[in-house]
């Protein structure tokens, strides 16, 4: 072996300890009790700690993570990310571009989870003579819910094998795992006390109110009276006639009722929102133009409070071979009259 070969061995043997030391270095840093006091994620959970050890075992977290407000952050990325249940299911992320919709109560159930630690945030939790309760099983639930019927689309998520075992896991989850699974009577930490707005469902009011709108699904909840639903927005209306001075006869696909709106307060809607409102609606299955009545008598037309000069202007009939194009979607405040 030549001198220069053996100098890059041994080079090459140097660097490779260097580095091996290097790697351990995070290992070597203690892990930090992180109070929760100023969370803006876990709010609920103010009185408890989560150690920065528990970076080990959730790769999304930063391993140098120092302070609650980075904590804070890096959950909010990561419940916005397709990594919090989508990539799980083995759903298509490209349906959901810029941001995958927010699974209700993401964010608790996160808190609980990293609180619950039982090698490194449990410990803390005893150091500072707090012991946690655990997440409310019904919020678990609610989650688990949520992710059902977001990738309940057979096009979003087609291998249906790991869908069906990746949510029977979570639900095993909820029913078995102590930091998940106490009932009200155990002074579980809930969904609601965490996330008070839009039941769950941050800053995504459609959803927030389609829940509401739903009697059994807001019968169980009390989240419902802290949602303010107005105008029908987001709704869809079946466009049946319209009028050539923008105004037209339509049947609120919510409840089947027909009645006049200004055009403007409309947009045509598109196969993806469609997919959606009809996974968050009571329709469960697309409407189909035999199932609601589009057909529009003179009885309509003079119940209706469209003006009567406007109903002798009608310009053209929809055609039902059209069907897409037959759906607008509500953007601005309009109740059908
Ligand atoms: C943590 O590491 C990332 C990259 O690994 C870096 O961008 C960030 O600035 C670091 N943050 C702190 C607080 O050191
Ligand atoms: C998550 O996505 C929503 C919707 O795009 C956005 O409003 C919100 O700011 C995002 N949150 C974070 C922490 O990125
Ligand atoms: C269920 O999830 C846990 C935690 O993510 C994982 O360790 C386990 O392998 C999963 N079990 C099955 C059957 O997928
Ligand atoms: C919660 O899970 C623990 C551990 O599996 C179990 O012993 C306990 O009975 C469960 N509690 C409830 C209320 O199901
Ligand atoms: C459609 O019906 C629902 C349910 O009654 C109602 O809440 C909503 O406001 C209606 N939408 C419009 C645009 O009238
Ligand atoms: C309303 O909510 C209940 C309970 O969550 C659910 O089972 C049902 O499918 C929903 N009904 C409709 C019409 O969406």
């Amino acid at each position: 072996m030549s001198h220069a070969t053996l100098l890059l061995v041994l080079v090459i043997l140097v660097s490779s300890v260097v580095s091996q030391q290097q790697q351990q270095q995070p290992d070597d840093t203690p892990d930090i009790c992180l109070s929760l006091r100023d969370s803006s994620a876990c709010p609920a959970f103010h009185q408890f700690y989560v150690s920065t050890g528990v970076v080990d075992r959730f790769p999304f977290l930063p391993s140098n993570i120092t302070t609650v407000q980075q904590l804070d952050a890096s959950l909010l990325r990561y419940v916005n990310s397709t990594s919090d249940y989508l990539l799980p299911l083995g759903c298509l992320s490209t349906n959901y571009n810029p941001t995958t919709p927010y699974a209700r109560y993401a964010l608790t159930k996160m808190c609980a989870r990293l609180i619950q630690d039982a090698e490194d945030s449990l410990p803390c939790n005893t150091e500072h003579n707090v012991v946690p309760p655990p997440l409310c099983q019904a919020t678990c639930m609610d989650w688990v819910n949520s992710v059902t019927v977001i990738t309940s689309q057979p096009r979003v998520c087609s291998d249906n094998s790991q869908r069906t075992a990746a949510l029977a896991n979570y639900t095993t989850q909820c029913l078995s795992w102590q930091g998940y699974n106490a009932s009200t009577d155990d002074n579980c930490i809930s969904g609601f006390a965490n996330e008070p707005d839009n039941c769950g469902f941050r800053d995504d009011i459609t959803r927030a109110c389609q829940f509401c709108q739903n009697t059994t699904s807001a019968a169980s909840s009390n989240c419902c009276q802290l949602v303010t639903c107005g105008h029908g927005l987001g709704d869809v209306i079946m466009l049946a006639l319209p009028f050539d001075d923008g105004w037209a006869l339509g049947v609120n696909l919510s409840t089947g009722l027909k009645g006049a709106f200004p055009l403007v307060c409309v947009s045509p809607t598109t196969l993806s929102f469609m997919e959606q409102w009809q996974s968050r609606s009571s329709k469960l299955t697309l409407p189909s133009t035999n199932t609601i009545d589009t057909t529009i008598t003179a009885a309509d037309v003079s119940s209706s409070s469209i003006p009567k000069r406007m109903a002798s202007k009608s310009s053209k009939s929809t055609s039902s071979s059209d069907f897409i194009s037959l759906f607008w979607t509500v953007i601005t405040h309009l109740p059908l009259s």
